[in-house]
């Protein structure tokens, strides 16, 4: 490794850090712009669209940019439907993918003339109440799961999510006794895949089943497209191979049934990459033998770390100039969380640190500001946008203490 390895000039990160205060989320325009080119053409077939996730990452400003590149989005609760729409989406660009949600949260939607997705028979009977002979979709759990983690596995017969499909009959006459029509089978089986193999095998299960529904219009496939977190280890998701399995999957099927609108709803893909978090070292120490860099940036900023043991590639972007050398052995990097299972990376090859050294944590755009927190009463970084036409914009504001508490 090096010191090179880095998005931004040394002197830029430090530059930032010292105008909107550490730790501060970094988001780069360009490459939030080429995913959402990405995602959009995964497919060729004429009626596919992508519905983006906006639980990996609500910034109003990104919102923007997505929306103006084309895509649609899914809101999981008001508050991100509340976001979408500010941010110019329009009521028939969203889906509310509830879990387990209130009737007022259905109501929410319902007022919005947004398009719901229940996800259990007892959701699809709540949102008849509300909604008679209104429209549906209805979130399958195959019965199978795939993902990174046991957290993120969200099909599989000890997931929480969908209606199993053994209750698919038991949805269609409770829809029928509301005069609902259900026009869209959605899942997501998990997050985070980087090979096509399980993601193609559960969009045939779900086509299958949509095939025995002559009322649905719509198919989504689910998110979970993974990004290579381990630079020059893990290999990019091939898209174009994924697409293709897809295309020859929808065209066979369009062949035999008839025309289907085709979505993905990918969040972490969108946005991951566009992303840095940038940080302080702190403290340096060696303790009984183990080296521990300790850092501004604790699970309060980003959680992926301890919530999933996930790995985020570390850059150090020394103060002053100093030749490069590393520790002769393996490092902890750690936030200043008053917990001690606060590790933003463990067992790391790792540069020799000073105090005020700044950090770059890489691909933080999914699943960093979104899932942050107060805990232990810490105010929230700012957010800034690098620009296309090279500015740097504020698109959200540093909490100071006082936001802590307002009466
Ligand atoms: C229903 C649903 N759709 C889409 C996503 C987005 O997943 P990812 O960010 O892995 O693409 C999730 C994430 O958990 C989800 O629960």
């Amino acid at each position: 490794m090096g010191f090179e390895k880095l998005v931004f000039s040394k002197e830029a990160v430090h530059e930032l850090l010292r105008e909107y205060g550490s730790p501060l989320y970094v988001y780069d325009e360009e490459t939030l712009r080429k995913r959402c080119q990405e995602m959009k053409n995964l497919m060729k077939y004429p009626l596919f669209r992508v519905n983006y996730s906006a639980k990996a990452n609500t910034n109003v400003e990104l919102l923007k940019i997505i929306c103006s590149e084309g895509l649609d989005v899914d809101g999981m609760s008001p508050g991100e439907m509340h976001l979408e729409m500010k941010a110019g989406f329009s009521s028939d660009r969203i889906t509310f993918i509830g879990n387990n949600v209130s009737r007022n949260e259905l109501q929410f939607a319902v007022n919005q003339d947004i398009l719901v997705s229940v996800d259990s028979l007892s959701q699809l009977r709540l949102l008849g109440e509300i909604n008679r002979g209104g429209r549906v979709c209805l979130r399958i759990n195959p019965g199978i799961g795939a993902g990174h983690h046991d957290k993120v596995i969200t099909g599989g017969k000890k997931a929480k999510f969908g209606i199993a499909i053994e209750d698919l009959n038991l949805a269609q006459d409770i829809a029928a006794n509301y005069d609902m029509t259900i026009i869209g089978l959605n899942h997501h089986i998990g997050s985070l895949f980087l090979e096509s193999k399980a993601y193609v095998e559960a969009a045939a299960g779900i086509l299958e089943l949509a095939a025995t529904l002559p009322s649905v219009e719509m198919v989504d496939l689910g998110g979970g497209f993974g990004i290579p977190y381990r630079h020059g280890i893990e290999s990019r998701l091939d898209l174009a191979v994924l697409g293709n399995e897809l295309d020859n999957l929808v065209e066979d099927w369009v062949a035999s049934h008839r025309s289907i609108n085709i979505r993905t709803e990918p969040g972490r893909y969108v946005v991951a990459e566009c992303g840095a978090l940038l940080g302080t070292v702190t403290a340096v120490k060696e303790n009984y033998n183990t080296f521990f860099i300790g850092t501004d940036i604790g699970f309060n900023t980003l959680v992926r770390p301890v919530m999933y043991d996930s790995y985020h590639e570390i850059s150090v972007v020394p103060q002053e100039d100093r030749p490069y050398q590393e520790y002769d052995k393996a490092v902890y990097v750690v936030g200043q969380i008053c917990e001690s299972g606060d590790i933003l990376a463990h067992d790391r090859v790792f540069p020799c640190c000073q105090e005020g050294d700044a950090l770059i944590v890489h691909d933080a755009g999914a699943y960093g500001f979104t899932m942050a927190s107060n805990y232990n009463s810490r105010p929230l970084p700012a957010e800034i946008l690098l620009e296309k036409n090279g500015g740097i914009r504020l698109i959200r504001k540093a909490q100071t203490l006082e936001d802590l508490w307002k009466d």
